[in-house]
């Protein structure tokens, strides 16, 4: 039984394709880390994959369909903005690419991508081995279809993704196949097993959210996630955007996320991907390829191109997707609904003298003073943590940030908001006419962030479209029961339940935010209080879930009770956090949340302009990549402690390190214990071999370097090299730096 068949849902681990599956992955992660460059790469898992091919092709041979292999060694070079201007240069990296079409042959073709490389300590098998299991029975179930395919497809297991993005540019730019290419899917990983979400698609092409929406037997998309991604808060980049910027082609790309704390860590094992995530990530590209493949719109997909869609998945089980343009329509339809049920009340005859314009006026103020004040409260709580050195407490148990600034949040709003209503409307205040009055200042709120987002025609605006459109619906039906009784039972459930659709998905997309940011601040560098960024976000869900029950504050007769319930836990949770009570990683097999600390063992030698050697070190180079730096090591290895931090050495290239990481921005705290000088002394030759006076008062140098590949005991390892080369004065830096991009290239190999 393979994928393709499985619309009825089999019992787990016990089908061929389960089997298939996890064999695969299995086969791939044994040989251990993947780099570029390295045997385990370039022949282990190069072989192993052709030797799958060849069976598949074997097994297809007869059939309508047929399967071609070519593997590419592009050698090229190129430049983005990711890399922080450098250029990222390539020599001979490995492209599997395998074109499956009719017999009869095909114009057009679609692109499945997957990398089989992993980073140097990770066995990657969620990223990215996974996906390319997946792609070997996907390809297999396609090949051995019994009728013709409409187009092609290209499967392209690529080598060098992770430094960076290397062999989807020598496909893009330089395989014969990839001027046919319409579109691509690209698999990726940001986490370890879970759902795979649709991070983005387009530009623009609205068919292929549809083909999505059609296909996918499992979905999970919003068009929020692509909105965010887009905007570049997530540190992170795929091959999506080569194809993208160097190949112009439209295309989804798919990336599991849940458990991102493992993510580029050795324990990215095929063991801890679930069957079911493999199965459901198989059953949706199968089934969304067989789509395109098969569809209209690929062969002239120029004529598809405008427009973009609004999309969503509701509960996984649904998607909902429109265009853009009627989304617009819709939103603003929903926005007029607001202002005419607003503008009614303000015409009632009991407004006299514009009394509920001033009402609406003030309590708006109100609103947003006790969201200011929250967000400042629970911000001193998360800087007075992170001054006393308990950042981070809730990496490993997640929950205690919910209790610590989710009960300050909720508190300092309930309590605002009580004084609000003892202080100004007193005693005497018509609880249910202010009642009323705080629902409306939400919907107008919301209805403020409705219109803000479309107006900047942002897809994601259908989020506060719901959290207005539900909201005011119910309260319109339920307005009869309100006024004979006021917040009974039945109107407080009932009103509940109008407002479950929108709440219920809004929860959902948060949970995603926490999903993906929490482990993010993992390794979000020395220099941003990842205390304060989740103290943010959890004020902010508090702000936006609060918004429609704000209401029953003031219906409620009394909120000394939740008052004194929420201070308790807050008190509880802060004495237990000051104490150190939550510590934030763990080495636990079941769920490790390791820290991550990147150790270079590197020999440093300087030269003056004139080539002779001015000084020479060698040392153990250490960056924590997040804030808590080397707090939690010092305790157990006495010898890394700040008499080792060093400063930037500003006279020097790179301050004086070997180079820089890409997030050199967020990475800046540096130690540097002495060690021993690196062995063997000299794994790379150089050599300059001409330095030349162009006509255009540049300088040509050309070089050679000879890498080689060694062993140290049972470890094989592969250099990597880092040239780059600087300017000789400081006055010169600036015009250099332009050169760079031209006749002058940072080598990375
Ligand atoms: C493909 O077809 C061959 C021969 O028709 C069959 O033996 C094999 O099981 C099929 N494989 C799949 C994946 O359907
Ligand atoms: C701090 O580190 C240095 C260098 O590694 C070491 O000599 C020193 O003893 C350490 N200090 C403590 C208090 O352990």
């Amino acid at each position: 039984v393979y994928i393709g068949y499985l619309n009825v849902k089999l019992p787990h681990g016990h089908c061929g394709v389960s089997n298939d599956l996890q064999k695969h992955l299995e086969r791939i992660t044994s040989v251990g880390p993947r780099p570029t460059g390295s045997p385990e790469n370039e022949v282990l898992t190069v072989n192993f994959l052709l030797e799958q091919i060849e069976h598949i092709k074997a097994d297809s041979a007869s059939g309508p369909n047929s399967v071609t292999v070519d593997v590419q060694r592009p050698t090229g070079s190129f430049s983005i903005d990711f890399l922080g201007g450098f250029t990222s240069y390539y020599d001979r990296v490995s492209n599997i690419a395998v074109r499956l079409e009719p017999k009869a042959g095909a114009q057009h073709l679609m692109l499945a991508n997957c990398h089989f490389d992993s980073v140097a300590n990770s066995p990657g098998a969620s990223d990215d081995a996974v996906s390319c299991a997946v792609m070997l029975e996907v390809l297999h179930s396609l090949a051995n279809l019994s009728t013709p395919l409409r187009h092609g497809v290209v499967f392209l297991f690529n080598g060098a993704e992770e430094n960076v993005l290397q062999a989807s540019h020598g496909f893009i730019t330089q395989h014969p196949w990839a001027k046919q290419v319409r579109a691509f899917i690209n698999l990726e990983a940001a986490g370890v097993g879970g759902k795979e979400v649709v991070f983005q698609t387009g530009p623009e092409n609205p068919w292929l959210v549809q083909a999505y929406v059609h296909a996918a037997k499992h979905p999970f998309a919003s068009v929020v996630g692509q909105e965010v991604f887009q905007s570049g808060v997530i540190p992170s980049d795929t091959d999506f955007r080569i194809y993208r910027d160097f190949g112009n082609i439209p295309g989804i790309d798919l990336a599991f996320i849940e458990n991102g704390f493992l993510y580029h860590t050795k324990y990215d094992t095929s063991d801890r991907i679930l069957t079911d995530s493999i199965q459901r990530a198989g059953d949706n590209i199968l089934a969304v390829l067989k789509h395109l493949v098969m569809s209209e719109e690929l062969a002239d997909s120029s004529e598809y191109r405008h427009g973009n869609m609004v999309f969503f998945d509701l509960l996984g089980m649904v998607v909902v997707a429109y265009p853009a343009r009627v989304g617009t329509i819709i939103n603003y339809m929903t926005a007029m609904a607001t202002f005419l049920y607003l503008f009614k009340k303000c015409s009632h005859p009991s407004n006299v003298g514009g009394r509920y314009m001033k009402e609406l006026a003030y309590a708006t103020a109100v609103v947003i003073l006790s969201w200011l004040v929250t967000l400042l409260t629970v911000l001193i709580i998360a800087l007075v943590v992170s001054l006393t050195g308990r950042s981070m407490f809730w990496y490993n148990d997640f929950y205690t940030c919910i209790f610590m600034y989710g009960s300050a949040a909720t508190g300092t709003m309930v309590l605002i908001h009580t004084l609000a209503k003892n202080l100004y409307y007193g005693v005497s205040c018509v609880c249910l006419c202010v009642g009323e009055l705080y629902f409306d200042v939400s919907l107008l709120l919301w209805c403020g962030a409705l219109v803000y987002l479309t107006a900047n025609g942002l897809c994601s605006a259908y989020v506060p479209m719901l959290m207005v459109a539900f909201p005011l619906t119910t309260k319109l039906l339920l307005a009869r029961e309100f006024k004979l009784r006021g917040a009974s039972i039945k109107y407080s459930v009932l009103y509940q339940l109008g407002l479950a659709l929108p709440y219920v998905h809004f929860m959902f997309l948060i949970w995603v935010v926490f999903e993906i940011f929490t482990p993010i601040l993992g390794r979000s560098g020395t220099e941003i209080p990842p205390d304060v960024v989740l103290a943010t976000l959890v004020t902010l869900t508090t702000l936006f879930l609060s918004s429609f029950f704000l209401h029953f504050i003031y219906l409620a007769r009394s909120t000394k009770w939740l008052l004194a319930g929420l201070g308790t836990v807050f008190t509880v949770f802060l004495v237990l956090v000051l104490c150190g009570m939550f510590f934030p990683y763990t080495a636990d097999p079941s769920g490790p949340r390791p820290k991550r600390v990147f150790l270079q063992h590197t020999t440093r030698t300087f030269h003056g302009l004139d080539g002779q050697v001015k000084s020479r070190d060698s040392g153990l180079w250490i960056n924590s990549f997040d804030y808590t730096g080397m707090q939690h090591i010092t305790p157990i290895i006495p010898e890394i402690n700040d008499t080792i931090r060093t400063s930037c050495q500003e006279d020097r290239p790179f301050c004086g390190y070997p180079w820089f990481l890409p997030v050199k921005f967020l990475v800046k705290k540096n130690w540097y214990l002495p060690a021993p000088e690196v062995f063997p002394k000299s794994p790379i030759e150089f050599q300059v071999l001409s330095k030349e006076q162009t006509k255009w008062g540049t300088v040509k140098i050309t070089f050679e370097v000879k890498v080689i590949n060694y062993t140290l005991g049972s470890v094989s390892i592969h250099p990597v090299i880092l040239l780059t080369l600087f300017p000789e004065t400081k006055e010169t830096a600036q015009g250099f730096h332009h050169e760079a991009n031209g006749d002058f290239k940072t080598v990375r190999v």
